[in-house]
């Protein structure tokens, strides 16, 4: 294939980027997401603060733009997030409890229904676990509810959206640690309960490396039955290009491996400032990385 997507599709798998709705009216922006890419994810406009700014009211213009955008153009969607302790609006912020657990899985049933059928995979809940040596979970408002949150919410979106692959999506998972080995215990336990999850992503904010076992960290995850997706991928520092393609070639090597998503287009479109972690520079043109990620995809 010519095309990061084209040549993904090759081998069985999508190539995406998180994209924001007001850069739709870009025309250099869009040249290159509808050329290159078959997937998108919203980088912010399907979170619980875009969604549902007051309680019970429902604000999708944004994540709607984004949707018509993608169908229109044959692209997959990877709903992004359903329940996270960041970017809630400020009156979930300030609910505990059973009122709080109500609002989220509420929030959950009501946006998964919402865009019943037309999400490829949701990532249901984001960023649950704590950094660290522990391998627990994150302490916040809603994991206060009860332990049981994160298989609530599962429940409330595959009975909204019995046909999205529902995720669980984290960030410094990306090697074999204590983080995504709490993850691993979870998604196994669910497994064995019955708890519905289809799929587990790793963000991959990385810096000029790649965990040795990343690939291995894939394989395991995998081997219990679910689906892995890389889905934030951005890479900073001198080796990019040499570390686009070892990721890549990860996701290539294990069969349960979906696609990859890239956290942005443009350098100038990426949240970490400065860093250029992403395979196009500011004003459009291909790196080296976005040629060692395509050559990954058509020869790897
Ligand atoms: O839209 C408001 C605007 O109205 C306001 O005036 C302005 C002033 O701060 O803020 C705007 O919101 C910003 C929003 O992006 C939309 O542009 C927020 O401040 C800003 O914090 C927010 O950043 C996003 C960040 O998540 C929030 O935590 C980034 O764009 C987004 O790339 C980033 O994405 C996360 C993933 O969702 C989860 N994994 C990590 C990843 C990187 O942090």
């Amino acid at each position: 294939g010519t095309t990061l997507g084209a040549s993904a599709a090759e081998r069985g798998r999508y190539f995406g980027a998180a994209i924001a709705a007001f850069k739709l009216s870009d025309s250099t922006y869009v040249g290159i997401l509808n050329r290159e890419f078959n997937s998108v994810t919203p980088e912010n406009e399907m979170k619980w603060d875009a969604t549902e700014p007051s309680q019970g009211s429902f604000s999708y213009g944004n994540a709607d733009r984004i949707v018509n955008h993608a169908q229109a153009n044959g692209m997959r969607i990877r709903g992004h997030a359903l329940l996270w302790h960041a970017q809630q609006p400020g009156w979930a912020q300030n609910m505990s409890g059973s009122a709080l657990r109500s609002a989220a899985i509420n929030h959950v049933t009501q946006v998964a229904t919402k865009y019943r059928g037309k999400i490829h995979s949701w990532d249901v809940v984001n960023e649950a676990f704590a950094d660290g040596s522990g391998g627990g979970r994150r302490d916040s408002n809603l994991q206060r509810t009860g332990n049981d949150w994160i298989e609530a919410a599962f429940r409330a979106a595959r009975a909204a959206d019995p046909n999205a692959k529902l995720c669980y999506n984290d960030y410094n998972t990306d090697g074999i640690n204590a983080k995504s080995t709490g993850i691993y215990n979870m998604v196994q336990d669910f497994k064995s309960r019955g708890v519905p999850i289809d799929c587990v992503g790793f963000q991959s904010h990385l810096s000029n490396s790649v965990p040795s076992d990343y690939q291995a960290n894939l394989q395991r995850f995998a081997n219990l039955g679910v689906d892995v997706q890389i889905t934030e991928l951005d890479i900073s520092g001198s080796n990019q290009a040499a570390v686009y393609a070892t990721v890549t070639n990860a996701c290539l090597a294990v069969s349960r491996c979906n696609g990859i998503t890239v956290w942005g287009i443009r350098d100038s479109d990426s949240w970490r400032t400065g860093q250029n972690p992403l395979l196009f520079d500011s004003s459009g043109n291909k790196k080296a990385a976005y040629t060692s990620t395509l050559n990954a995809l058509n020869n790897g």
